[in-house]
């Protein structure tokens, strides 16, 4: 008899609370194609950055499932968003990846666009031909500080207002809108997008797999036993605490607003932020926990304001005094998965006079690399017949139980 496949419906009904996902919905292809037309198609996802586009004729193609993406800066300086669809018969206009262009021409018949997406020539289209209702469509976009989201829905989610209610305060003295990206390194970790961002919101596994971002990383920031810990570890968690309260008053005693937002359950856009203390020499993410780049971003004045950090449900990000890191998660099957991580510094910083490449980036080239080791192995397990959901730490893994419960609620409400 052949074997009953279970809708994903009843897969969304089996997850228990407290537990990890059935194994179904982190590997098939029906799954990944609900997930993509809910969490990539319907709710606002990150794809990049302004400063990705710095100059005006600067563009950028980015896949997203089935969808490409322009990303550009006009004449006018304006960001735009477009899909990278040709209004004649829907060739792609670029190829993704970044350009630079003075027009969009499509290379099939040469349907040229102006940057602000307007159809300016259809040649032997005939006289009669209305060219204004040819342009390119745009896609709703709101950047956020600098961070470019998008949805791809006609019917946004409003609740991004929260989002730029949030950050817009906290970002404004990083000016991550006129940063400029000093590296990009692309890696496809061999497993569910899901599986990437449970890794990415919980640091249990950091003391583990993660040495160089143990330096300048806490992990007790996201929660620990305190029943496990020796008489002496518990003191230092307690005094920990008593620390981020004090840097919480004095920060935001400073106007730097530092307390953690959680916006992470009964919500259409997922994201979480909080200014979290940095270990050690106390100022940026690198090998030793001092800043990389002596030009601090946009009008910052202090090494010492930590780790602002920030999720989402296709992101995470870290600002810091010198620099800042970006992550977007784009799933590419069910089982792959790009993870974009970009290294920001003050546009005018100059590299190997005011920062160190290698300093800047190698902490998060090593911590990237061992996540999508922990990722890939998850997947395999996952895949396992012997696989069963498995309890979620209460302690060190209450963001992860959130985020599953958050995503079967989300699938519900779309219909699946
Ligand atoms: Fe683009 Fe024909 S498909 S010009
Ligand atoms: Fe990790």
């Amino acid at each position: 008899m052949a074997p009953v496949c279970k809708t994903i419906s009843e897969l969304l009904d089996e997850r228990r609370p407290g537990h990890s996902l059935p194994s179904g919905l982190y590997t098939r292809r029906d799954v990944f194609d609900a997930d993509m037309d809910v969490f990539f198609g319907r709710h606002w996802i990150n794809i990049g950055l302004e400063c990705d586009v710095p100059e005006a004729g600067d563009a950028l193609a980015i896949e997203v499932g089935l969808s490409s993406l322009i990303l550009l800066r006009d004449d006018d300086d304006r960001i735009r968003v477009f899909h990278n669809v040709c209004r004649h018969r829907g060739a792609r206009i670029l190829d993704p990846g970044p350009t630079m262009v003075a027009k969009l021409v499509c290379p099939y018949h040469q349907w040229t666009y102006e940057l602000s997406g307007e159809l300016l020539h259809a040649p032997h289209m005939g006289v009669d031909f209305d060219k204004s209702c040819s342009g390119l469509k745009p896609i709703n976009f709101v950047s956020v500080g600098g961070l470019i989201y998008v949805c791809l829905s006609d019917t946004p989610p409003a609740d991004i207002s929260d989002l730029v209610e949030t950050m817009e305060a906290r970002l404004a003295p990083y000016d991550i809108r006129n940063a400029k990206v000093a590296r990009q390194v692309d890696v496809i970790e061999e497993g569910n997008w899901k599986l990437t961002i449970e890794n990415n919101r919980e640091c249990y596994h950091c003391s583990a797999n993660h040495p160089e971002l143990c330096v300048s990383f806490i992990d007790l920031d996201f929660g620990y036993d305190p029943a496990e810990l020796a008489e002496e570890d518990r003191e230092m968690a307690v005094a920990h605490q008593t620390l981020y309260r004090e840097k919480t008053a004095e920060w935001e005693g400073a106007g730097y607003q530092s307390a953690a937002v959680e916006h992470v359950r009964d919500c259409d856009t997922n994201f979480r932020t909080q200014r979290l203390i940095i270990a050690g020499a106390g100022e940026s993410q690198t090998p030793d926990a001092t800043a990389a780049s002596d030009r601090l971003l946009g009008s910052m004045t202090r090494k010492d304001l930590g780790d602002t950090h920030l999720w989402g449900h296709n992101c995470w990000n870290h600002f810091m005094g010198d620099h800042a890191v970006t992550a977007i998660v784009i799933p590419l099957g069910p089982d792959r998965t790009l993870v974009r991580t970009k290294w920001l510094v003050h546009k005018d910083a100059v590299e190997g006079v005011d920062y160190d490449l290698e300093k800047l980036t190698s902490v998060w080239i090593a911590t990237t690399d061992q996540d999508a080791d922990l990722v890939a192995r998850s997947q395999a397990g996952v895949s396992d017949p012997a696989y069963v959901p498995g309890p979620y730490s209460k302690f060190t893994e209450q963001q992860l139980d959130y985020f599953a419960t958050w995503y079967v609620r989300q699938m519900k409400a779309h219909g699946y």
